[in-house]
């Protein structure tokens, strides 16, 4: 199957699509995504992610002259054109093609908006799940704005192939303080001896995940302790269980931390009680029609 993706207006095959060599997007990272998980060809959170990718925006002065409901055609169309099933759809807007130069360019410059759908086999993602992965720590080295969800993500890149390397699935990244601040792309959470679910609070030194929030309200229903502060890497080792949250992950049990069994070594009961209830507290859309 010839898989399309969305480049400005247009649904092209992948070998006819193209981005301009002075798109800000290419020369400064200047753009913002999302990533919004597809299952049983419906979108999920999308009210969320519509809002954060908004406030991504607004922080970086980005005008976007399109309306959520148009956003959500191209993200319905992508999805329905590449026939993704289970998986996730990409959204990325950057500030337009202009001459480089550090300052903005011109108002009134178009913004580039790419919108690409990919499938994720849901067996594989609950044999992971089921497994656990494991996690390496390492020096938190970004920028002070990663609340912003832009397309500067050398950092996170450099952190998971230092992962790759070691044998791991993911980094989690850690501040001057010795405290962990994020996944390279997820939320870092623990659980506890006293089985309070322990995440950083949201402020501008990591990403307020729209998964972690769901989860947060998951655990809510659950009657669920949970507390947003700090925790360190040597607390989360000492944990009774961890695990983190993404879009593309969901909830995912994490078994060890540099090479460290967490708790028993498997994935944690509250980890899997919270993946299982994810999709009920989660916002559903209306399916596409798939296979129609
Ligand atoms: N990553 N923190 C970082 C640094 C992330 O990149 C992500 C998401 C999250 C979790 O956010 P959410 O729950 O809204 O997906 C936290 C996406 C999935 C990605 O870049 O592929």
């Amino acid at each position: 199957m010839t898989r399309i993706v969305y480049v400005n207006g247009a649904y092209r095959p992948y070998s006819d699509a193209a981005i301009h060599a002075e798109d800000r997007g290419y020369q400064f990272a200047d753009g913002v995504y999302e990533v919004c998980e597809v299952r049983n060809g419906s979108l999920v959170d999308e009210r969320r992610h519509m809002r954060r990718l908004r406030r991504s925006l607004s922080e970086l002065h980005m005008d976007l002259p399109m309306g959520n409901r148009s956003l959500g055609v191209i993200l319905r169309e992508t999805v329905r054109r590449n026939r993704v099933k289970n998986g996730v759809v990409y959204l990325q807007v950057t500030r337009g093609v202009a001459r480089r130069d550090f300052a903005f360019p011109p108002s009134g410059t178009e913004p580039s908006i790419i919108c690409l759908a990919r499938s994720l086999s849901s067996s594989k993602a609950e044999r992971k799940a089921a497994a656990g992965v494991s996690v390496i720590t390492v020096p938190d080295i970004r920028w002070r704005r990663v609340d912003i969800k832009t397309t500067g993500l050398l950092a996170q890149s450099l952190a998971r192939q230092q992962a790759k390397e070691a044998g791991a699935d993911e980094a989690w990244l850690v501040d001057d303080d010795g405290f962990v601040t994020e996944g390279a792309s997820c939320n870092a959470w623990i659980v506890t001896a006293a089985g309070k679910l322990v995440t950083r609070p949201a402020g501008s030194d990591i990403l307020r995940g729209i998964t972690r929030e769901v989860a947060m309200e998951a655990a809510q229903r659950q009657r669920l302790e949970f507390e947003e502060r700090p925790f360190t890497v040597e607390e989360a080792k000492a944990a009774k269980e961890a695990f983190q949250t993404s879009a593309s992950g969901i909830v995912m049990p994490v078994i060890k931390i540099d090479g460290q069994p967490i708790g028993d070594g498997k994935p944690g009961g509250i980890a899997i009680a919270l993946r299982r209830a994810y999709h009920e507290v989660a916002e559903i859309s209306e399916p596409h029609r798939l296979l129609a």
